[in-house]
């Protein structure tokens, strides 16, 4: 008898002895549960456990949770299961030393398919209506919102409050007040991103992307970029403050004041109560920062030179000409049109003076 005869042997015989269905273990189906219902209670217990958010600071975060929450419980024990039978099967299941057959055939089992169709067929529609119920709820208008437009671009954010007519390249707001944020791209797909108001949107150029929030705590939550954008993308940080609506107020008009004393350029002549920021508040507001390395002002980030080590290249005229035409010299080592290229219309003289003499006062 050659083995392949001694196979054909083998398999019109039946299964071979030791096969789990015929020796003493008559319910593997039963005990495969048995693991998976401890196994899913003990994965769900882990997962709830588990702090995956930041604190929560926006209204909608509570409910947007509690839908994680319930995707986990719905989601650990279908993963559990099938890994629990799979694992299962392959050990159990395993061919023996000498064992060349294929197993008894298999043909089927309606009552199972139905079963595996519906179950998740069910879930899945169930989860569907529950996320959508809650989309519906976050997103709902709300009374008395506040319009604030938001702009990516390489590799910075800035934001416009058309109520307040004013521009700024910081994000306040103030609490409890319902916000629209209205998202655009100046340049490339970003994403606007508030991880603790559980909350975020493409910001795609040509399109206008919208979310609600409504803060619900006072605080400084940071803004990411979600979406990556290029070599600075991991530099596009920025702040989101949540004060009281007096502190915001407030903010307005002292940005409003110092916008209109920076760009009034009406000979220097009238003291504006103080309002012209200085170089460092420049270097900070036009979000230098997020690519540059500057010492003196806490900077760490290397997409662009080290600006406290310009060595002989630091003289006045060089430094103002590289901020408002970044493309006249390109440091060696560096690419070309990484810098935003509209310094010369965002700053006023007066602005690139002091943000130039800054600099030359912060060479190490
Ligand atoms: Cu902007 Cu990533």
């Amino acid at each position: 008898m050659d083995e392949r005869e001694r196979v054909q042997a083998d398999e019109a015989k039946g299964p071979p002895e030791e096969d789990p269905r015929i020796a003493g273990e008559k319910h593997p189906v039963a005990r495969m549960l048995a693991i998976g219902v401890v196994a899913s209670l003990i994965g769900i217990a882990i997962t709830l456990l588990i702090d995956w958010f930041p604190e929560p600071a926006s209204t909608s975060a509570d409910k947007i949770d509690t839908l994680y929450d319930v995707l986990l419980i719905c989601s650990v024990p279908v993963f559990v299961l099938v890994m629990t039978i799979a694992i299962y099967s392959v050990v159990r299941f395993r061919a023996k030393p000498g064992d060349m057959g294929d197993g008894p055939p298999i043909h089927g089992n309606t009552r199972l398919e139905i079963i595996w169709v519906t179950v998740p067929f069910i879930m899945v529609t169930a989860l569907a209506i529950y996320g959508w119920i809650t989309l519906d709820d976050i997103e709902a208008k709300q009374k008395n919102e506040m319009v604030v437009h938001v702009t990516g671009q390489q590799f910075t954010w800035t934001f416009q409050y058309p109520s307040e007519k004013l521009d700024s390249n910081e994000l306040y707001l103030p609490v409890d007040r319902p916000i629209e944020f209205r998202i655009n791209s100046k340049d490339v797909i970003h994403s606007f991103w508030v991880p603790q108001f559980r909350l975020k949107s493409d910001a795609v150029p040509g399109l206008t992307t919208k979310i609600r929030v409504t803060p619900d705590r006072t605080g400084n939550f940071e803004v990411v970029c979600a979406e990556l954008c290029g070599l600075g993308h991991s530099t596009m940080r920025q702040f989101v403050h949540v004060v009281s609506a007096a502190d915001f107020q407030s903010w307005v008009s002292d940005r409003k004041k110092a916008a209109s004393g920076g760009g009034g350029g009406g000979g220097g002549a009238t003291a504006g109560g103080g309002a012209a920021p200085s170089g460092e508040e420049l270097f900070t507001a036009n979000g230098c920062s997020g690519c540059h390395t500057l010492k003196a002002a806490g900077a760490t980030a290397k997409v662009g030179p080290d600006l406290g080590k310009l060595g002989k290249n630091a003289n006045a005229r060089f430094i103002g000409t590289s901020i408002v035409d970044p493309n006249a010299d390109v440091t060696k080592g560096y690419k070309p049109n990484i810098m935003p290229q509209d310094f010369k219309q965002k700053l006023s003289k007066e602005e690139l003076d002091a943000l130039v003499k800054y600099l030359l006062e912060s060479q190490e």
